[in-house]
């Protein structure tokens, strides 16, 4: 394979390019096949590198490119022909976006089909010198640790249960992270009030899964990690309508892009401590369901006015925030969670919402968002908001207010506004992912479905941060 951009010159130094037919423009899409003898090249346009908002973004559409047409042409494996280019380029840089482009486009989620069609497409070989290639293998473990993020919530919820999550989770043990897993009776112990009236009404019970990369000596955490995994959310007793449900397995994405995340810090041996909390449950209907204006207590000991059993997110996480307060007191804390519709509303698919009370760890997220290309856009949190989750009765309410227009006013904020009543003075950031976390359209490498968000995003803010701990 050849790869050929939207000028058509080849992406390689020493290729000259066959005659090509005019249709042949070299954007994004445009495949020639070329046989010449034996040799058989296949020409792959990959658009041009102004027209991409990062030179990293235009090689990872190229490697994309590359895999999808194989995937159109039926062929398993291929060698590519890359960089260097004609231009001022750094080769590994650009080899290794290409090569996580291909192994993001190489994702599909055939487990559940009783034939699984054809799925195994590869670039068995770059032409380049060997070092270049080596010098992939760690992006090619984040793409590989961003596909398990994506297959977790593919997985449907009648498969992807709690204890289902908890035990894909093991696969973390291989690289090195200890994992625990607070069952029923052990949150009961505790008095995780919040996790535990969310989850009450399942005959999948609720857990906490515990997770600690310990990448450094010294006994405290650089990073906590909540992430919200609710294996389905049908909105409890106050009850989705059938276009809001259907897709509401998505609603672990949280929870999938942080042990994700985790999975490709222990395979490269990140020299951070970081410990995560991921409440596991289902938010479904029986007699035992917890009830609109229930007040519950959480386990930081607030009470919580449930207004609307639909804002399960928030209660779950609460609990996860106090448990990593309690235990490890973390110096920094993101929580990472599908958490308002509202958010899909302000930001749609292509910026998730950043809230944040640390000036210095919105910044760090914010550089790691443009590095990564999982862009963030911050969003209000200000004591003037505050009251927005006032309760009549307890210590915060669940929810919001209704607005001038009748709905609910502010309603990401409110769940920010939430939050913040259970994080103290820890520097902490809220990343509220529910439109970013499912693609309905595709973009290079990603395809109709999860996306996996959230996984290079605190990759690269681990990346980032390491040097600091390792100078400090
Ligand atoms: N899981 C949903 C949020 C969501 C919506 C995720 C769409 C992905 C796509 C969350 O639990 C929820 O139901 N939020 C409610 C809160 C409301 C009742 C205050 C919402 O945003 O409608
Ligand atoms: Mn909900
Ligand atoms: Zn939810």
């Amino acid at each position: 394979m050849l790869l050929v951009d939207g000028d058509c010159h080849a992406l390689h130094g020493e290729c000259s390019l066959p005659a090509l037919p005019p249709s042949f423009k070299g954007t994004v899409g445009d495949r020639l096949d070329h046989v010449d003898g034996p040799r058989r090249t296949i020409l792959i346009g990959c658009g041009k590198i102004a027209d991409f908002d990062a030179e990293e973004r235009f090689w990872e559409s190229a490697g994309a490119s590359a895999i999808d047409a194989l995937r159109a042409l039926r062929l398993e494996k291929a060698s590519l022909i890359a960089p260097p280019s004609p231009r001022q380029i750094d080769v590994q840089s650009a080899t290794n976006h290409l090569a996580l482009g291909a192994t993001l486009a190489s994702y599909r989620c055939t487990a559940f089909r009783s034939k699984p069609p054809m799925s195994h497409f590869e670039i068995a070989e770059f032409k380049l010198p060997a070092a270049v290639w080596k010098g992939t293998a760690r992006i090619r473990q984040l793409a590989e640790s961003i596909n398990w993020a994506r297959a977790l919530v593919d997985a449907p919820a009648n498969v992807m249960t709690p204890q289902a999550f908890a035990a894909a989770a093991q696969a973390l043990v291989e690289f090195g992270v200890q994992v625990r897993v607070l069952e029923q009776r052990a949150l009961e112990k505790l008095g995780a009030g919040g996790l535990l009236a969310v989850g009450r009404s399942s005959e999948h019970p609720p857990c906490m899964l515990v997770c600690q990369w310990r990448g450094r000596s010294g006994k405290d955490f650089d990073l906590g990690l909540v992430g919200k995994g609710l294996t389905f959310d049908a909105g409890g007793l106050n009850l989705k309508t059938a276009p809001g449900i259907a897709k509401m397995k998505l609603d672990m994405a949280g929870a999938a892009a942080v042990v994700g995340a985790l999975r490709v810090m222990a395979q490269r041996r990140a020299p951070m401590n970081v410990v995560a909390a991921i409440p596991l449950c289902e938010n479904v209907i029986d007699g035992t369901a917890y009830r609109p204006g229930d007040v519950i207590t959480s386990l930081s000991g607030l009470t919580i006015e449930v207004d609307n059993t639909d804002a399960e997110g928030r209660i779950v996480l609460a609990d996860g925030i106090t448990y990593l307060l309690q235990q490890h007191q973390p110096k920094r804390l993101i929580d990472v969670a599908t958490l308002t519709g509202a958010i899909v509303s302000a930001l749609h698919e292509e910026f998730g919402g950043l809230f944040c009370n640390d000036e210095s760890l919105a910044a760090d997220l914010t550089a790691a968002a443009t590095r990564s290309g999982e862009a963030l856009w911050r969003l209000p949190l200000s004591k003037r908001q505050n009251y927005l989750v006032d309760s009549g009765i307890a210590d915060v309410k669940n929810v919001g207010i209704p607005g001038l227009f009748g709905n609910a006013a502010g309603s990401s904020i409110a769940g920010a506004q939430f939050l913040q009543k259970f994080v103290g003075d820890t520097p902490w950031a809220h990343l509220d992912i529910a439109g970013v976390a499912w693609a309905t359209r595709p973009s290079p490498g990603i395809q109709k479905g999860p996306t996996g968000f959230g996984v290079r995003l605190i990759d690269a803010l681990v990346e980032a941060a390491q040097s600091h701990v390792m100078s400090s």
